[in-house]
């Protein structure tokens, strides 16, 4: 009978732990074999079909041997990377979902999971979108945009905001969300196609890449002459130093993330941090994870905008699993234009 026998489960594993970039070779596809029915006896458990998988920055740490308290878990080499997906329910002994039932959220790095009490699951409810907007604009790197901008850094029409790695699964959006409420926006990025979709099809009032800008300071000047009013700081480092010498006052840093930081041995230092004193600057992390309990009221702003064309959203996908390992190492060098995603199935 279907679903009794035991069928192929292709795996991206974990070679070993990283130090400094990553290389496809830190990960293997492994070919292991899985029945496609929970187990008899296992409670609240699910079997997921994973449709697409999500290339995140924070799964970087994840790859290393944690020395530092962190707010994720290392990786286990040896076992398949886990992430951000989009899966339809294969068979389920949990009370909340029930067979065909499409979901987004942690799953694993193959074509086929058992998942085990669910907590990091959402039901998708809304099917008139494609499904792979529930990795980026409609998932994790929405809620961050999101959370980031309107909720810490509360923008407001007429504001300057600097959005660094614009062009990217978070940046794009922040950057939109930004004018919606018109603020003044100007996004950075790695390359000319990037910096001309800042432009031209996220609506960015201006926009510059920052390779060919050593300066950073004097780019940030120009595009900036009154300074930064709301900095969504991705980047880190030398970034982060130039934006702190155009702060204005009273402005406000949220910091998502630190990606120039992440394959280092050891992190560059942050030098005119004392312009937060003097400039009574609000620097905040977060984390997307803050703001799943606003998702419904996420969901009712932007689902409409996407239906109305008020806000795109430009993904990069690579096809099959077997490319899952080069589409992640490849966001750390700027190879994704756009959400990084990866296709296992499309249904
Ligand atoms: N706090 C949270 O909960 C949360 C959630 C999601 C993401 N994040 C953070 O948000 C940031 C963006 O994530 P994302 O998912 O939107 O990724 P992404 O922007 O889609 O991809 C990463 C991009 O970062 C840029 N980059 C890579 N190395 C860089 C470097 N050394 N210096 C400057 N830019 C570099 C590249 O674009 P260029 O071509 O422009 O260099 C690359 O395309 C990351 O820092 C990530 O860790 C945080």
């Amino acid at each position: 009978m279907a679903g009794e026998e035991a069928v192929s489960n292709k795996q991206v594993i974990l070679s070993d732990y990283v130090t400094g970039f990553p290389k496809e070779s830190d990960m293997k596809i492994i070919t292991g074999s899985i029945n496609l029915k929970v187990p008899e006896g296992s409670k609240d458990t699910l079997l997921l079909k994973n449709l697409y998988l999500s290339c995140d920055p924070y799964m970087r740490g994840r790859m290393s041997k944690l020395d530092k308290p962190s707010f994720v878990a290392s990786f286990n080499p040896g076992e398949p990377l886990s992430g951000y997906g989009v899966s339809k329910v294969l068979d389920s002994t949990h009370p909340n979902y029930k067979k065909d039932d499409l979901v987004w959220g942690l799953t694993s790095w193959e074509e086929y999971s058992l998942i085990q009490s669910p907590q990091l699951l959402i039901k998708i409810l809304d099917t008139n979108v494609p499904l792979s907007y529930y990795t980026g604009i409609l998932g994790m790197p929405g809620l961050t945009a999101y959370g980031g901008l309107y909720e810490l850094s509360s923008p407001k029409k007429g504001e300057y905001v600097y959005v660094s790695a614009a062009s990217g699964a978070v940046g794009q959006l922040v950057g939109q969300f930004a004018k919606l409420v018109g603020c003044h926006v100007v996004g950075s990025a790695g390359s000319k196609e990037k910096v001309d979709l800042l432009k031209n099809k996220f609506g960015f009032d201006d926009a510059f890449n920052y390779k060919e800008e050593p300066d950073l300071d004097a780019a940030l000047k120009r595009c900036f002459p009154e300074g930064i009013d709301i900095y969504f700081e991705n980047v880190g480092g030398k970034m982060l130093d130039a934006v702190l010498l155009n702060m204005r006052i009273r402005g406000r840093i949220a910091v998502c993330g630190m990606i120039s930081q992440y394959n280092l041995e050891k992190p560059e230092g942050v030098h005119n941090l004392m312009q937060v004193v003097g400039k009574r600057i609000r620097m905040e992390g977060f984390l997307a994870g803050d703001f799943y309990h606003q998702y419904p009221k996420f969901l009712e702003l932007v689902m409409p905008a996407i239906k109305e064309g008020k806000l795109v959203y430009v993904e990069d996908i690579a096809e099959g699993l077997e490319k899952a390992p080069s589409a992640l190492v490849g966001i750390f060098t700027g190879q994704n234009v756009g959400k990084q995603l990866v296709v296992v199935a499309r249904e």
